[in-house]
């Protein structure tokens, strides 16, 4: 699949770009990986981190498509990893949000035609569904774009999106920010104990991010099948590590913009929805399409209304505890 070819990265130093190049690089053999992005550190530091030839790395936006097209144009298979994330930044920086997350988007799929590119993935979230906060319309709106731009226009490129919920320890997710807070304070601030999110490690995510683009015929919405937990438990867990008996907890109520369940498949999506695997459910176009037909009709549908972090299996602490003493940046020296 990625063996002598061209890969392209957006958001190429990001926290899921860093994985997927650590697993590309140990498992297969590209041609090149393209790593794109705007901030010149991050790229310094993850050229010395990696120190290999094979990794070409190039400044720039995904809003700016001149910069962008010239940047792809050799390459086969794109990731589409570049956005701004963090629910609160959206919120107060609705435009910006708009301009990387809806119109970088469309830019990565016109450029993506007009090199000739075999596949587009774009990495989707769970805020994406039935969305709260800009952040998840943005990425919405970046979903609809490209499972619909294999049928809005006439490309051979194939366009899918892969969804999923939290992945632990990326840049801004709640485990490091616990890991700061007892180190700083001896105290972990909890929105709602009862609120329930996905949770992976970026070893899975990427692992099963690469089941799906071998699958990929183009139009469909891979889910991960993920397993959830309380954020109550993702502080205990956190203190079991890290605290010590005078470790507190302090709620502090959700932030605008934060649901207290997260949804993967909605109930809109459910009846049009397959069971992949033991990983994955694939959503279909509500417009039919014969190839995804063929190679999904006789899957059998999802058994549940919706698929939620409420519903999901619940992460044993015991689960939780070992997969998180595997990872690697809960040990890294804090800044
Ligand atoms: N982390 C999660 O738990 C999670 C879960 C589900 C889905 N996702 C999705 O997965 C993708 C990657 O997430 P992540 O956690 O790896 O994010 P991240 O660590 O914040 O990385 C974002 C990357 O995008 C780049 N970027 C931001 N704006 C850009 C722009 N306008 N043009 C070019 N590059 C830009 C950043 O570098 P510069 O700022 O230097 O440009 C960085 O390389 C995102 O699309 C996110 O929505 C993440």
């Amino acid at each position: 699949m990625f063996n002598d070819k061209n890969i392209f990265i957006t958001g190429g130093t990001g926290s899921w770009a860093n994985e997927l190049v650590t697993q590309l690089l140990e498992n297969y053999k590209p041609k090149k990986v393209v790593i794109y992005s705007r901030g010149e550190h991050r790229q310094v530091e993850m050229k010395r981190h990696f120190n290999n030839p094979l990794l070409k790395f190039v400044i720039g936006d995904v809003r700016d498509k001149n910069i962008l097209n010239m940047a792809m144009h050799d390459a086969d298979i794109v990731f589409h990893l570049a956005a701004l994330k963090h629910v609160p930044v959206c919120e107060e920086n609705c435009w910006e949000a708009v301009l990387t997350n809806i119109y970088g988007t469309q830019n990565v799929i016109e450029c993506a035609i007009s090199n000739g590119v075999k596949k587009v993935i774009d990495v989707s979230t769970d805020k994406a569904v039935d969305p709260f906060n800009l952040y998840g319309v943005t990425k919405a709106c970046g979903e609809k774009l490209v499972v619909n731009a294999g049928k809005n226009y006439d490309t051979k490129t194939i366009f899918t999106c892969i969804r999923a919920g939290n992945v632990m320890g990326t840049h801004g997710s709640v485990l490091p920010l616990f890991r700061e807070q007892i180190a700083l304070n001896n105290e972990i601030t909890i929105t709602d104990p009862e609120m329930t999110r996905y949770l992976m490690s970026t070893k899975e995510a990427i692992g099963l991010v690469f089941k799906a683009v071998t699958k990929a015929i183009g139009g469909e919405v891979f889910v991960m099948r993920m397993s959830s937990t309380t954020v109550e438990e993702m502080a205990n867990v956190m203190i079991e590590i890290f605290g010590n008996k005078k470790t507190k907890k302090k709620i502090i109520g959700v932030r605008p913009g934060e649901k207290k369940h997260e949804v993967l498949v909605s109930k809109n999506e459910s009846p049009r929805t397959k069971v992949l695997d033991d990983n994955y459910f694939v959503i279909l176009p509500q417009d039919k399409n014969s190839k995804l037909e063929d190679a999904y009709g006789n899957l059998p549908n999802i058994s549940s209304e919706e698929f939620s972090s409420l519903n999901a299996k619940r992460l044993k602490n015991s689960e939780f505890l070992s997969t998180l003493k595997k990872e690697s940046w809960l040990w890294e020296k804090q800044s």
